[in-house]
């Protein structure tokens, strides 16, 4: 089974606590079963995890890098400002996707910018929870992880 990192930046946990966004305003708990729910019906399994600490951040990137594990990424605050995190980001070997949570667009100034962008294969943004399940599926299709042999290759 492929395995999958879903990685979660600053302040996250206290989901709820916080952040807004469309789909309410889950849990983290909530969001770690949905994620895990969602790899698993499509034949991935999930490590999510948490951290406040840049430094802890860019520790989990190189571990990415070194096993080649696909990443769903959500930065929170360091999307805005952190070079670290950009640069063990690319140093990545397979598919990562970028998430939010919120439409950072529709907030203020500062978010519009992310020094991450350009170095993930895409990024999904404003769904609430489905922002992770969306992503999620970008990898499993990027990775061909979990799809049946009749139907890989299938264009739909
Ligand atoms: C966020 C958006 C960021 O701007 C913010 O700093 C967060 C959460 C999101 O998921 O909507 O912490 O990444």
């Amino acid at each position: 089974m492929t395995l999958v990192y879903v990685l979660n930046g600053p302040n996250l946990a206290r989901l709820g606590l916080s952040e807004p966004g469309p789909g309410g305003r889950p849990a983290y708990p909530e969001l770690v079963r949905a994620c895990q729910e969602t790899a698993a019906e499509l034949g991935l399994r999930a490590v999510v995890l948490q951290t406040d600490s840049e430094a802890e951040l860019v520790g989990w990137l190189h571990r990415v890098a070194e096993e080649a594990a696909p990443l769903v990424l959500n930065p929170a605050a360091f999307t805005h400002c952190s070079y670290p995190v950009r640069d063990a980001l690319a140093l990545r070997r397979a598919p990562a996707i970028e998430v939010h949570l919120c439409n950072p667009y529709a907030r203020e100034p500062f978010r519009r910018i992310s020094v991450l962008s350009d170095v993930v294969d895409g990024t999904v943004t404003g769904l609430g929870p489905d922002s992770y399940r969306l992503a999620l599926h970008a990898v499993a299709r990027l990775t061909g992880a979990g799809t049946h042999p009749e139907r890989r290759g299938a264009t739909a």
